[in-house]
């Protein structure tokens, strides 16, 4: 597997990585239920994270702390973006693990996405409990992937996902 070097984003990486997010997600991106979450918050700073390889940009992955319902203590995961000429080689695998690592130090307790459980599945990731997180828009349930950095601390939760800025 190629090695990725995993760095923190800067503003010099954002048209890059917006031209990344253009090229995997379409026009229709904006449209998007967990675009519609992060619209207007800023996402955690120290979880926006770079992958290099050969001195090039190859993907990145942002987090915006979230509440669900009344629980804080939460991120929602995205975008995750890899440049379609390295697919396959790890750089998604290496931006997650380093950002979930960083998010469990800094005190986060559940990360929530809407992505391919076949993909995130591999990271400890499990559908939601269906009709307990409501996002706002359509989601498919089976799209609705939560993971517990803390144990339990998605016990009971229910509610509206809104985003703050921490
Ligand atoms: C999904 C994405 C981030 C994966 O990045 P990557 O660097 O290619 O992935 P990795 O190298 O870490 O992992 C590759 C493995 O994941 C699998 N995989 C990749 N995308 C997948 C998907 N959507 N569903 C299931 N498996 C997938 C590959 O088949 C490969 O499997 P293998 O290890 O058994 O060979 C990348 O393909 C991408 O940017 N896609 C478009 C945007 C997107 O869908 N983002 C996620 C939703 S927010």
């Amino acid at each position: 597997m190629t090695t990725f070097e995993i760095h923190p984003e800067t503003a010099a990486d954002v048209p890059a990585l917006n031209a990344l997010s253009a090229t995997a997600f379409g026009p229709g991106r904006f449209a998007r239920s967990a675009y519609r979450v992060r619209e207007g918050v800023a996402p955690a700073a120290e979880l926006s994270l770079t992958g290099w390889q050969d001195g090039r940009i190859r993907g990145g992955v942002r987090f915006t702390a979230i509440r669900i319902g009344d629980r804080r203590g939460g991120l929602l995961l995205g975008p995750l973006v890899v440049d379609p000429s390295v697919a396959g080689q790890g750089c998604g695998k290496a931006l997650l693990l380093e950002g979930i690592a960083r998010a469990r130090d800094a005190g986060f307790a559940f990360v929530l996405l809407v992505g391919d459980m076949p993909y995130y599945g591999r990271f400890g990731f499990r559908p939601a409990v269906p009709g307990t997180i409501r996002l706002p828009g359509p989601v498919d349930p089976a799209r609705l992937l939560v993971l517990e950095l803390a144990e339990g601390s998605l016990d009971g939760v229910s509610g509206a996902v809104s985003a703050y800025a921490d």
